[in-house]
């Protein structure tokens, strides 16, 4: 039984299934991070304009951050309640102490706040792909996420 349900506190659906999967992705995302300073991704076209690269540079750190930011901030924001933590078939009590307040500020990242920037960092990207696919025609370019 849920901690919080257990305090009398109002209990939460159960979202343990989609919570495994942010706490996946986390995992690849911190692989990923990882790797890739080990292994950087390949230059940018020399003929991109400076303020372009800096945009692609800006995007691809946002991308990474909002990443990272959403199961970290799930995490938070269900110790913060006093929930159980569940990894895959563990569950986790008491990695922190309860606190409605910061559980507040931590959901309201989460549900709101990452989302609305997720969504605009996620038009630029898209944007700046499909422009450099199609109206650039550098169809060949996308190929270079293989390599
Ligand atoms: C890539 C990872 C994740 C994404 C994109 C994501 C996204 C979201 C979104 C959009 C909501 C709002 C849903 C709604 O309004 O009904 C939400 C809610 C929630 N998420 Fe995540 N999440 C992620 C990872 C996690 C993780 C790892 C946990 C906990 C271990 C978690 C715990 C929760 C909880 C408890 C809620 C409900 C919050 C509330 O009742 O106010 N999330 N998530
Ligand atoms: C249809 C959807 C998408 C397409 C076609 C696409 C395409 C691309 C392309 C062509 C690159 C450049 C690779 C290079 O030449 O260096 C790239 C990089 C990147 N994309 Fe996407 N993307 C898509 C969706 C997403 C989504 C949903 C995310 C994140 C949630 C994302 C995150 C990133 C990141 C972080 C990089 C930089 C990778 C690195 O160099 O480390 N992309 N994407």
């Amino acid at each position: 039984m849920e901690l919080a349900a257990r305090k009398g506190l109002k209990p939460r659906r159960n979202r343990t299934d989609t919570q495994k999967l942010g706490l996946t992705v986390l995992l690849l995302v911190v692989v990923r991070v990882l790797w890739l300073r080990q292994n950087p991704a390949p230059p940018l076209r020399a003929d991109l304009s400076p303020w372009k690269r800096q945009a692609v540079r800006v995007t691809h750190i946002a991308l990474y951050g909002l990443m990272l930011g959403f199961p970290i901030s799930g995490i938070a924001l269900t110790v913060w309640s006093g929930e159980s933590l569940e990894v895959y078939s563990w569950s986790l009590y008491g990695l922190a102490a309860p606190d409605p307040k910061l559980a507040a500020y931590a959901a309201t990242f989460h549900n709101l706040i990452l989302p609305a920037l997720f969504y605009g960092t996620i038009a630029a990207h898209l944007s700046a792909v499909t422009k450099h696919h199609f109206a650039d025609r550098r169809t060949l370019d996308v190929r270079r996420m293989l390599r």
